[in-house]
């Protein structure tokens, strides 16, 4: 039962658009008719400004983290009756209930199914599960962005790039496999959301941070 209810608790969270929230109350604009088009943290940078971007990263962040906590709490408290066995494997709950915040954060209930690509939402999930193996993933990401000002090769490195160092450091910090699993689907979605960026990536025409010019989805 805690399982039935942190995902569906979580992909209401995740569905919760705070790109779509910021720039409708800023401008009254809707996010994903400007700029890229979706519905994340670097459109709103490229749209409005550095200060609503940050805003918008840490709560979408924040959603994820938040996903992760309840599914591990109500999981630790017992408060809710067990119906399935699955409620038993380890780790299953927190991993289920951070892919359903992506899930809504992509494509949420409230929006018509048109959200963004989950990488903030990824970053909260993620690090609220794997702490260490995020930070050295998020720190080679972030250094791709500054070297290259591409945020797009950045995202792909993080989304690709977990699966794999869990993968590698598996033994050495004993992750539950449902993490593993988790951020394999998750790397594999994030290329599917990625793939116009990929085709302007290998083209060399993808947007950089700063500059004026937007290529749309
Ligand atoms: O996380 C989204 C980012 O990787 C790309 O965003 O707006 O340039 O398609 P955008």
């Amino acid at each position: 039962m805690e399982l039935i209810v942190s995902v569906v608790a979580a992909y209401l969270l995740g569905s919760i658009s705070f790109s779509y929230v910021v720039a409708w109350n800023i401008k009254k604009i809707d996010i994903r008719q400007h700029g890229s088009g979706n519905a994340g943290a670097t459109n709103i940078l490229r749209v409005l400004g550095k200060g609503p971007a940050i805003t918008v990263l840490a709560l979408d962040i924040l959603k994820g983290i938040v996903a992760v906590w309840l599914a591990k709490l109500l999981e630790w408290s017992n408060m809710l009756p067990h119906f399935s066995p699955l409620g038993e494997v380890e780790g299953l709950a927190p991993a289920l209930a951070g892919l359903a915040a992506i899930l809504g954060h992509n494509w949420p209930i409230y929006y018509g199914f048109k959200g963004g690509k989950g990488v903030a939402t990824a970053i909260g999930v993620i690090g609220s599960l794997v702490f260490f193996p995020a930070v050295y993933v998020g720190i080679t990401a972030i250094l791709s962005i500054v070297i290259t000002r591409y945020v797009s090769l950045g995202s792909l490195i993080f989304g690709v790039g977990t699966p794999v160092i869990l993968w590698f450091t598996k033994d050495y910090y004993g992750h539950p496999d449902p993490y593993f699993y988790l951020t394999a689907l998750l790397g594999i979605m994030s290329l599917w959301k990625h793939r116009t960026n990929i085709k302007r990536l290998i083209k060399g025409d993808e947007s950089k941070i700063g500059e004026k010019s937007v290529r749309k989805e």
